[in-house]
């Protein structure tokens, strides 16, 4: 069955499905994976320490796969530079970028002209707009269901991607709480050329930087597995609930700063979470979805389950046009 949109066209790949950018956890293993399994791997830029770090992962996702490829930049991190990196992806002609946590602008002017395809994940209709004013190709809409950081109005995917839609001229992709192929058919009746995952890419072998620990959470998770933390920063972010989270949540409740709370929601802790497995000494960031995740394949079985269950309800959908 054919997968082609507007979004596999444009990045040239064969389904229309994109693996976020995955803060510590996706570098050039399961970005390729994703990218030899038809849809679009990225790597976390921002992750890296330096530029020569980000070059060898390029270098290495180009000796695992032929496919294109993304490099993610989250940027507005506390005023940490990222022209620097950005600048590695130009010198070295990645396909794609994808920018996301403030101002895309400085990113977009500097990739422009340089052939690279630019998307900007968005969680709100006026920065679509914006996104696509500045000249992105492609907007990735991200729902409060999604794992990781969120926007601040708490709007579902099922909202936003519609309303997205109709308001930007260039392919919208939906993300936050997809995880299999009920999302995909889900997010293209809404509108969407393409989905984005993330939770359900850690949740697979190639995600080799997560814990064991922190996949089987994952598998774990129920409908109140996760939670919202750093609302009170105005930088909602949506993680696995633990005691760590409760202390978090605790600390903003009181009225904790920036200040108060930066040991609880460094990076540092983070790592100690989803690298180490120490439930008790951080936080892992997840999704709504991780309910319906209840297995840790390969990122190829991952693909062919998804594709064959969206396969199934097209066919299912044209059963019933035939019928009436
Ligand atoms: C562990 C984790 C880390 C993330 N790190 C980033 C990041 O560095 N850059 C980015 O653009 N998005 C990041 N995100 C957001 C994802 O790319 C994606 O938009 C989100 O996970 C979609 O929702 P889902 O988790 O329900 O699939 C992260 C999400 C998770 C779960």
């Amino acid at each position: 069955m054919n997968w082609t949109t507007k979004v596999t066209e444009l990045l040239h790949i064969k389904y229309p499905i994109i693996q976020g950018g995955l803060a510590y956890l996706s570098y050039a293993d399961l970005a390729a994976a994703v990218s030899n399994a038809g849809g679009l791997g990225q790597i976390t830029a921002m992750s890296l320490e330096n530029e020569e770090q980000l070059r060898q992962e390029i270098n290495k996702v180009r000796t695992l796969t032929d496919k294109p490829f993304g490099v993610n930049f989250a940027i507005g991190q506390h005023g940490r530079r990222y022209e620097h990196m950005v600048q590695v992806a130009i010198d070295e002609h990645v396909p794609v970028i994808s920018v996301t946590g403030g101002n895309p602008k400085g990113v977009l002017e500097m990739v422009d002209g340089h052939n690279i395809k630019k998307l900007v994940l968005v969680a709100a209709r006026r920065q679509a707009v914006k996104a696509m004013e500045l000249g992105a190709d492609a907007v990735m809409v991200v729902g409060h269901e999604g794992g990781g950081h969120i926007g601040r109005a708490d709007m579902s995917t099922f909202v936003l991607t519609p309303q997205v839609n109709d308001d930007v001229d260039i392919p919208v992709i939906a993300s936050g709480g997809i995880v299999d192929g009920k999302g995909l058919m889900a997010a293209m009746a809404l509108g969407a050329e393409g989905i984005e995952m993330g939770t359900r890419f850690i949740a697979t072998k190639e995600c080799v930087d997560a814990h064991l620990v922190y996949k089987q959470a994952i598998i774990d998770a129920d409908e109140e597995a996760t939670t919202v933390i750093k609302r009170t920063l105005g930088m909602p972010a949506r993680a696995l609930k633990n005691k760590w989270t409760d202390t978090i949540l605790e600390l903003e409740k009181n009225g904790g700063d920036y200040g108060t709370l930066k040991n609880y929601i460094s990076g540092e802790a983070n790592r100690q979470y989803i690298h180490h497995g120490k439930v008790d000494e951080g936080f892992g960031w997840a999704g709504q979805g991780a309910l319906r995740i209840q297995n840790i394949p390969t990122v190829d079985e991952l693909f062919k389950m998804i594709i064959s269950d969206a396969t199934k309800i097209r066919h299912k959908w044209g059963w019933r046009v035939i019928k009436q």
